[in-house]
């Protein structure tokens, strides 16, 4: 009788223990991939340029800068179609960063002034409570001195990368994100901002900078990325010990599945790091990154906002598509001629946006890219109009049509 019971005993424990993890080990339904949804028809051919759009591009955004940065940051439509004003928060550069890389694309003077009017109200992101003085900084006063070489925008740029570098823990090797808990929180985002770093350890020869960037690279290679190149969106550590507390999610669908611009993050931060540190194995983060997310697209070559989200809230997030288009390109650049096929992938995230579905050539809206997602699980910013996927669009478009091998 013992002898039967044993091994029966051991069966149970096991096939239990494998529930358990099937389910993500929190209750969590399982998972499955979100790449069977059937769609009407796979990707649309263009119905614009690239040309095209952005002269368009060029004159909504003279429009809506008219309006004054003092009445509020731009970061999403209202039903009309016109951008909100709305209070500081990690977006209010990116409309800024539009306006400058516009400038830089006609050489149009009234958009350089309009685009140094909304870059001034932004000095005070220099000192913001969070990671995002890299987004807020890096895309209007960091964009502003790469186009204009003007010394200007210098003093904003190094208070900022102090600051940005002040959050980085030697006990932890990363930048804090938030802070808000009592644990040490990242977020995969937060390699987006090591760009303020890389930059302004060149600018200003200060080593800091560099290290606080490579080591919080490092940290993120060995905490955010699974053995099939998705990635998680939070990792909270301990901030003594420099232990990991949790593996989570604050954007996607759920702990273990992957947000679609998380994943784009990785892409494009695990790139744009490879090309400053020239680390072969960032490199190879950054292909395994874009591998997962170029082989899980749906039909018509649009991320869902969340690579596992189910049928229920089938919603796509083309902020996702044209930030991986970037991260795409600027892995092609350094790949080199092995690098072909990830260009041709970058230009056919771009492609298979260029279609009434995803693009708004109406004059009178004033966002350019559809069906971008801000936060699904909290209900924010769903298939709607947002001033970064503009940006990135725009950055896309600049890289695949201009002489140009990376952004602005
Ligand atoms: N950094 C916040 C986001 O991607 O929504």
């Amino acid at each position: 009788m013992m002898m039967i019971f044993k091994p029966l005993s051991l069966i149970i424990a096991v096939a239990f223990l494998l529930t358990i993890q099937a389910c993500g080990g929190g209750g969590e339904a399982k998972l499955s991939l979100a790449t069977h949804f059937t769609e009407a028809s796979g990707p649309q051919s263009p119905s614009i340029s690239r040309e095209e759009l952005l002269d368009i591009a060029v004159e909504k955004y003279t429009r809506a800068a008219v309006s004054e940065p003092e009445e509020g940051f731009f970061r999403s439509i209202d039903n009309q179609g016109v951008w909100q004003p709305d209070s500081m928060s990690w977006t209010s550069g990116f409309f800024t960063g539009s306006l400058w890389q516009l400038a830089h694309h006609s050489q149009n003077e009234e958009l350089i002034n309009l685009a140094q009017k909304w870059t001034s109200p932004l000095a005070r992101a220099a000192s913001w409570p969070s990671h995002d003085i890299g987004f807020l900084v890096d895309s209007s006063f960091g964009k502003a001195l790469r186009m204009t070489q003007s010394l200007e925008y210098e003093p904003v740029l190094r208070r900022a990368a102090e600051n940005l570098q002040r959050r980085y823990s030697p006990k932890v090797g990363a930048i804090r994100s938030w802070d808000s808990g009592n644990n040490y929180t990242v977020i995969i985002d937060n390699m987006m901002n090591l760009a303020l770093l890389f930059k302004a350890a060149e600018r200003f020869s200060n080593d800091a900078f560099y290290q606080a960037a490579y080591e919080h690279m490092l940290t993120t290679q060995r905490h955010f990325i699974r053995e099939d190149g998705g990635t998680y969106h939070v990792v909270e550590f301990d901030s003594e010990t420099g232990a990991v507390i949790k593996k989570r999610t604050h954007q996607g669908y759920s702990d273990n599945s992957v947000w679609s611009r998380g994943q784009a993050w990785a892409i494009y931060g695990f790139a744009m790091a490879a090309r400053y540190t020239g680390s072969p194995s960032a490199l190879e983060t950054a292909r395994d990154a874009a591998d997962f997310f170029i082989s899980h697209l749906p039909a018509d070559g649009v991320p869902w906002w969340d690579f596992h989200t189910p049928a229920e809230q089938a919603y796509k997030d083309s902020s996702a598509s044209v930030i991986a288009a970037v991260g795409l390109w600027l892995l092609a650049e350094q790949i080199g001629e092995g690098g072909n096929s990830y260009r041709n992938q970058s230009l056919s995230l771009v492609d298979n946006l260029l279609n009434d579905e995803y693009t708004s050539a109406d004059p009178a809206q004033h966002n350019l890219l559809r069906r971008a997602s801000g936060s699904v699980p909290h209900g924010l910013e769903i298939e709607t109009g947002l001033v970064y996927a503009d940006y990135y669009l725009i950055e896309a478009i600049l890289l695949q049509t201009e002489a140009i091998t990376e952004p602005l």
